[in-house]
């Protein structure tokens, strides 16, 4: 029999937790995949006197997370902690000793990753992050392994599990934003910091660490346009419904000759497409390849189960490489850093949404500024919403239009005297 491969085990939380008892239940058909043992070593948490659901044999557990990563009975390290330091601490020194890492922390890799897989290419060492984007679906390895051959021209999907929950739980049931999250955080859905979730960052990690593997240029995380999910209202459900469309949190990369434009934001999205029938804690990829066409991947982008099924998938193609006696598997390779053409290149169609006064003249001043900014009006909506105070809503969407031209627009109509309030302006994505 071919040694075991021992693992450490960094977090025992709600991904963790699905780990080590996987890695537990099912060490024999690991085993068999894997051709050698899966061997669970240690596991490191922050309290390691908390209760835990995850029944581990006596001895596993503890608050020392360095010594697992130090520990010579350890081959391969999972870290499931998340964010930046600690985990950054502890994955640097696993690879600087030489040691596999297997990773689902997007911040880490959307900030670090460049740095983190020069050092585990200096030290003979694998890193692998299939469950950092995308939760169960595989999309890192099937665009690392099965597309080189293609020129990519762009990357979009749902890729936050946590606000496509709450954005369905909104739009079909007519949940309460803060209802929706607190049910996401209690299926193991959310960040730690859910604001990461619900303000766009988790996202973003993603779709730069998508859009760098698929460019081979790296897009920082900062360079990502972000808006997130709080400032929508439940009358925005409604109106995108009447026009045909549901809201979705979309995050997209795109080449613009050499240079690459990678957003989140929410869009209105037609209800044909099949993005916008993506609901509930679903996640879908979508890559655009000059051979392959457009490709989308989908299926539950988080909570502890598929999260662990992407975990293991990567530890057991490190464990099958050792186990052969093979280099550790694939390299994303260096990246030059992506130009960005700004968001002001961005072109789509626009929702808007403004609290106006209910009198003659109003509708037509709003068409003169957006018309001045040469942004064309393709349909409009008005309800009346306080009749005793004369107010109204418009609901207008607009023709394909540039997002500075849109910008002139609002910035004029922010201070015409015949509106009240722009109260939203959402971009509308038509594509594939
Ligand atoms: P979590 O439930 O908050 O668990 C974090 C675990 O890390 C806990 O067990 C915690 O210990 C431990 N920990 C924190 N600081 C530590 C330290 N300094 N040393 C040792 N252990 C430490 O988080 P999670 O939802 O499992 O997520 C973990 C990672 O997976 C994150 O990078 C997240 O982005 C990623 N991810 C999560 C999902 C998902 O659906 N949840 C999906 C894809 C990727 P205690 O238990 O003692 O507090
Ligand atoms: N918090 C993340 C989400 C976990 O909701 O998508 C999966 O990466």
């Amino acid at each position: 029999m071919t040694d075991a491969i021992g693992v450490g085990l960094l977090g025992l939380g709600n991904v963790g937790g699905a780990v080590a008892t996987a890695l537990l239940e099912r060490a024999a058909a690991l085993e068999e995949r894997a051709g050698a043992p899966l061997a669970l070593r240690r596991v490191a948490v922050r309290d390691p006197g908390k209760a835990r659901d995850a029944a581990l044999p006596p001895g596993l557990l503890t608050g020392d997370a360095g010594a697992v990563v130090a520990d010579p009975a350890v081959d391969l390290v999972i870290e499931v902690i998340g964010g930046e330091g600690a985990a950054g601490a502890l994955v640097r020194d696993a690879l600087a000793r030489g040691k596999h890492v297997v990773s689902a922390n997007k911040e880490l890799i959307a900030k670090a990753g460049p740095e983190l897989f020069a050092l585990a290419r200096a030290h003979g060492a694998a890193l692998r992050f299939e469950a950092s984007v995308g939760g169960g679906i595989p999309v890192i390895a099937p665009l690392l392994r099965d597309l080189p051959a293609n020129r990519l021209s762009a990357v979009r999907g749902i890729i936050n599990g946590t606000t496509n929950f709450i954005l369905t739980a909104m739009a079909q049931r007519g949940a309460a934003f803060a209802d929706a999250l607190a049910e996401a955080q209690a299926l193991g859905y959310a960040e730690s910091d859910p604001t990461n979730d619900v303000d766009g960052h988790d996202a973003a990690y993603k779709i730069a660490i998508l859009a760098s593997l698929a460019f081979g240029a790296r897009v920082p995380p900062e360079a990502v346009a972000v808006e997130g999910i709080r400032a929508l209202a439940p009358q925005d459900f409604r109106y995108a419904r009447e026009l045909g469309y549901a809201i979705k949190l979309l995050a997209t990369a795109e080449r613009h000759g050499e240079a690459v434009l990678a957003r989140v934001h929410p869009a209105l999205l037609p209800e044909r497409q099949p993005l916008a029938r993506v609901d509930g804690v679903q996640n879908a990829v979508q890559l655009s390849g000059d051979l392959a066409g457009t490709l989308t991947f989908q299926g539950a982008g988080a909570g502890p189960g598929p999260t662990a099924s992407a975990v293991l998938a990567d530890a057991l193609a490190i464990a099958a490489a050792l186990a052969a006696g093979a280099p550790p598997p694939w390299d994303p390779g260096p990246w030059r850093e992506a130009a960005s053409p700004g968001p002001g290149a961005i072109e789509t169609r626009y929702y808007l949404r403004m609290a106006v006064p209910d009198r003659p003249g109003v509708l037509a001043a709003i068409a003169r500024e957006l018309g001045e900014a040469r942004v064309s009006i393709a349909a409009v909506e008005q309800r009346e919403t306080q009749p005793e105070r004369g107010t109204a809503e418009l609901a207008i969407m607009t023709h394909r239009a540039r997002e500075s031209a849109v910008d002139a627009a609002l910035a004029a109509l922010r201070l015409l005297p015949e509106a009240h309030a722009v109260n939203a302006v959402l971009r509308v994505e038509d594509g594939p």
